[in-house]
């Protein structure tokens, strides 16, 4: 778990990596157990079988490659990575959570896994040389991050000429008042920004495109393309900012049903806002 800049290589040229939501919940039960499909143990759920995939394949992944995963916490997303033959540095800002993903990583490496680099450091201030990195992806993780402009400028730094960012955060297209009203309390920061009353290290924001373009894209020398949202009316109106949320880490394969039937209907029929959106930045 060192602090001191990580010399990376990415020897690339593998067969592809490819990973289905029905995949990401066979590893998941692989990985933690039956007992997730009745309550998950980290942040697996409906969202995470919609993003992984989508991060896997918008990375454009070969066995061999390289994956700077940002805020990991205590996913199950770079143990995935390295099942499929992807090196994986888990960087991720609480020690105990990189304890969690090394522990985990232990009980669970088999011959031909990728390799798996532990790094307790921030988002804001990656330990890594300028240019180094081909591939970064940051799962419903930056949200949770204040100095954004940071974390941007560090993606547009380490990132290599050609080298690919897949992203996903919350997203909204006018200002959000309010979050998960009625449900907890999450009280108003910053314009689009909130903190669950009582629980510090709560912070949660959400981007426009233009905040997205700033932070992120052109802002920082980084191309956006490929946005794709999830979560409007039903998966989230009628499901996850409601009271149905106590549901939401219980049944895991009620999520996998909807992110197989109801996501891409949602997706090519209703225009409302998204939730969430993924998108990738490409340094020219
Ligand atoms: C919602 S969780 C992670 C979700 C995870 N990526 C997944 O796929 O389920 C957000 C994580 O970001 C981490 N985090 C917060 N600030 C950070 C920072 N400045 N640098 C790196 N990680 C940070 C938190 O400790 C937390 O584990």
């Amino acid at each position: 778990m060192a602090s001191t800049t990580l010399e990376l290589s990415d020897a690339t040229s593998g067969r592809p990596v490819r990973l289905s939501p029905t995949g990401t919940v066979i590893y998941e039960v692989a990985l933690n157990g039956w007992r997730i499909l009745r309550e998950t143990v980290n942040d697996f759920s409906l969202w995470r079988i919609i993003e992984y995939p989508w991060a896997t394949a918008a990375l454009e992944l070969r066995r061999g490659d390289l994956v700077v995963d940002l805020g990991s916490g205590t996913s199950s997303f770079p143990h995935m990575l390295a099942k499929e033959g992807v090196d994986v540095v888990v960087l991720e800002l609480d020690a105990e959570r990189v304890r969690w993903q090394l522990a985990k990583r232990r009980a669970t490496a088999r011959p031909g896994d990728g390799r798996f680099f532990p790094l307790v450091a921030s988002a804001t201030h990656m330990p890594l040389r300028s240019g180094s990195v081909r591939r970064v992806a940051a799962v419903s993780s930056l949200e949770h991050i204040p100095d954004d402009a940071a974390v941007g400028a560090e993606i547009g730094r380490v990132l290599a000429s050609g080298g690919i960012a897949a992203v996903t955060l919350p997203f909204t297209s006018t200002e959000r008042t309010g979050f998960f009203e009625g449900i907890r309390k999450f009280v108003r920061v910053e314009r689009n920004a909130f903190v669950q009353e009582g629980k510090a290290g709560s912070f949660f924001r959400f981007y426009t495109a233009a905040d997205l373009e700033r932070i992120y894209g052109r802002g920082v020398g980084l191309v956006m393309s490929e946005l794709r949202g999830f979560g409007r009316s039903i998966l989230n109106g009628r499901y996850h900012e409601t009271r149905l949320t106590r549901y939401w880490r219980r049944f895991v394969l009620k999520d996998l049903l909807l992110a197989l039937l109801v996501h891409p209907l949602e997706e090519r029929f209703d225009r409302s806002d998204p939730l969430y959106v993924m998108f990738t930045l490409r340094k020219p």
